[in-house]
Order: structure tokens, then C-alpha cells, then sequence
């Protein structure tokens, strides 16, 4: 995609102008609550709009006027420093103005509702909300109650569409070896057709694995789940359903690590989610790192040319060993880089969007 890169003469001293791209306007959703209402065509434009703004980002001034005059505020109820960072680095690429509430020195320390506060923050100029909240529905719920955009950056367990669409980002980039253009893709574009992927750690608390379900197996994937039995609990009758969507993709589910990672040619680990899990699911952290970890003899297992991501953040020697998340094959920086771009794509495509729909569109 071209962005149509023009020097307006009467702002020689300002950054270069992007135009709008003609696809901006074919966004069909108001909101990005999750990726299971996104066509594959939709996450095609997600990614070839991430291509465009990644040419921004290689610029010597890496900032561009398309959301001049856009409020963007950030309302983060749980800790964040990839997600909340990078949209805010996004916005601001894009010129918007940004607003980041500090949820623990608002109102909300003072009993306020989430309602009221999605009310104050619309009263006060805010266009596009970007919000992350412990409580699954959460961002539905704002997005209920407001008349602008709402983009989730985590809800729960329950879905985190960004961090999947900046996941699937980062295999195209690597499996095309350049980031437009995919090796190995079908007719339909889904370039992930014969490939393996595997996800492997705590599944049951991850709105990673969630969302990442939903965009792998629409890309095609051969798609694995693994981990201990009580941290994959409903996702074998899911895998059973089929996970719908574009591909109507099917995935296995296991708790065998080497099955799973026997010629993978993507593995995802996950974190531990501690904060999230109920007493006795785990024996101990020392005995799932000993019988889950990715380690660099496990991933020997996987194919020669496999590559290792990691939403982050990572707790090092439990879920994944050091020297794999700094050895060659990591992709976990590039996610973080490419995390900037997919944000700024789909700040960029909402602020198009004149769709009109309510709440899931
Ligand atoms: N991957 C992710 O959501 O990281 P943060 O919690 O740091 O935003």
C-alpha cells in the first residue's frame, strides 16, 4: 500500500504529509473489541496498513499528521507497559493528542463507575478510548456508553486483539523474510497454511491465546495448544467446535510438549499468570518449568528454522529460559517494534471508520 507521501508547499517545515489511503474508508467496524468479529479480508487491511505505517516508522521523522486533532485517551485499569506504551507512541506518531488517564490517581479510587468515567473522559474531548480492564467485557461495556471509538488493549482473560494482530504480524514479516508480501501463502493470502504453530504455557488465563486463536487458524495455521491439563480446561471442546471465524480453522489441543513442538515452525510461551490462578492448579513453578519451559533442547525438537515469540512480559526460567529469549531465533523485540505499527494501523483505520454499529462490530 502507498500512503501517498506529498510535500504540502505551505508547511515545508512540518513533517511530511500522509494522505489518507483509499482503503482507510473500507474499515467496516466502529470498535476493535476482538478479532473474532474481523474478516480475513479485515485483517488483510490490518496488515497491509501495518506495511505502510512500518515506511513511516523507517523515516527520519517518523510522525505524520493523519489524527491531527484527535483525542486519543488511554484508560488503562491493569498494568501495561508494552501496550500502553506503544499506543501512545501510535497516537502520537499520528499526531493525535493524546490523554493517558492514571486510573490509580482518578476518580475511580473514589467509587466511580466505569460508565462515568467513559462519560467524563467522552465530555472532555476524547474521540478514540483505548482501555484495558482485570474484568472480561469490560470494553464492551464502555463501548455501550460511547459515541467515539473504543479499542481494547486487554479485558480479562478474554481477549487482546492488538497483541494478536501484532503476533500475526511479526510470522508474516519473519516468514516472508521483508515485511509486505508473504512466502508460502495460499490463494487466499492465508500465509500460515502448512505451517505449524504452537502456544504453549498457561492457555486458561491468556486473552492472548484467546485472540490469537481466532487470527492464527484465519491464517491458516496448524494450530497448537499446549500445556498442563488444568491450564487448557474448555479449549479441547473449542478445538472440538472448530474456532469459526474466516478459515472455520481447527486446532489441537495437548498437554505432550514434545508433540507439540516437533517441527513447529512458530512457537508462542506464555506467561504464568499468577495474579490469575487459583490455588492448585500448579504443583510448583519449578516442576512446569522442568516439564514445560522452553528450553533450548525442547525447541530443537521444532523445525531448524523455527522462531520463538513471547507476549511478554516474560518470566524468565519459568515459562521460557533466557538464553531462548535472547538466542537467535527470538522475535519477542520485533513484536514489541512491530506492536508501534499494527497501532498506529488500527488507530489509523477506526479514525476512518464511519460505521455505525454498535456493541462486537
Ligand atoms: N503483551 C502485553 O500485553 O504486555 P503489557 O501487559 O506490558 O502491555
Amino acid at each position: 500500500m502507498s500512503l501517498g507521501i506529498t510535500m504540502d508547499p505551505a508547511e515545508a517545515d512540518v513533517p511530511p504529509v500522509v494522505d489518507r489511503p483509499p482503503e482507510a474508508g473500507a474499515w467496516p467496524h466502529r470498535h476493535l473489541l476482538d478479532v473474532d468479529a474481523l474478516s480475513w479480508s479485515d485483517i488483510q487491511l490490518v496488515l497491509r496498513t501495518t506495511d505502510a505505517m512500518r515506511e513511516v516508522l523507517a523515516r527520519p521523522i517518523a510522525k505524520v499528521p493523519a489524527l491531527r486533532g484527535t483525542n486519543v485517551t488511554i484508560l488503562f485499569y491493569e498494568a501495561s507497559t508494552r501496550t500502553r506504551v506503544s499506543f501512545e507512541v501510535a497516537a502520537r506518531n499520528l499526531s493525535a493528542d493524546v490523554v493517558n488517564v492514571a486510573v490509580a490517581a482518578s476518580s475511580v479510587t473514589k467509587g466511580e463507575s466505569l460508565v462515568d468515567t467513559v462519560k467524563t473522559v467522552e465530555a472532555l474531548g476524547a474521540r478514540i478510548l483505548v482501555m484495558r480492564h482485570a474484568s472480561s467485557g469490560a470494553p464492551y461495556l464502555a463501548a455501550r456508553h460511547f459515541s467515539g471509538h473504543v479499542l481494547n488493549g486487554g479485558d480479562g482473560w478474554h481477549a487482546h486483539p492488538t497483541q494478536a494482530l501484532l503476533d500475526l504480524y511479526t510470522m508474516r514479516a519473519k516468514l516472508a523474510g521483508a515485511i509486505a508480501g508473504a512466502a508460502g501463502a495460499d490463494q487466499d493470502g492465508r500465509f500460515l497454511s502448512g505451517r505449524k504453530v504452537v502456544i504453549l504455557g498457561d492457555v486458561l488465563h491468556s486473552r492472548v491465546a484467546r485472540s490469537n486463536i481466532w487470527t492464527l487458524t484465519a491464517a491458516g495455521a496448524d494450530l497448537w495448544l499446549c500445556g498442563p491439563a488444568t491450564l487448557l480446561r474448555g479449549f479441547e471442546a473449542w478445538a472440538r467446535a472448530g474456532a469459526g471465524g474466516a478459515a472455520n480453522g481447527r486446532f489441537t489441543v495437548t498437554s505432550d510438549p514434545a508433540a507439540a513442538l516437533r517441527d513447529a515452525d512458530v512457537v508462542m510461551a506464555l506467561r504464568i499468570q499468577q495474579e490469575r490462578m487459583a490455588s492448585g492448579l500448579l504443583p510448583s513453578l519449578r516442576e512446569y518449568a522442568a516439564r514445560f519451559g522452553l528450553t533450548a533442547d525442547r525447541l530443537r525438537l521444532a523445525s531448524p528454522d523455527a522462531f520463538v515469540l513471547h507476549p511478554g512480559p516474560m518470566n524468565e526460567g519459568v515459562e521460557i529460559a533466557p538464553d531462548v529469549a535472547a538466542g537467535p531465533r527470538s522475535v519477542i523485540t520485533d513484536q514489541v517494534t512491530n506492536g508501534v505499527a499494527v497501532r498506529m494501523a488500527l488507530l489509523y483505520l477506526l479514525a476512518g471508520s464511519t460505521a455505525s454499529d454498535t456493541v462486537g462490530g
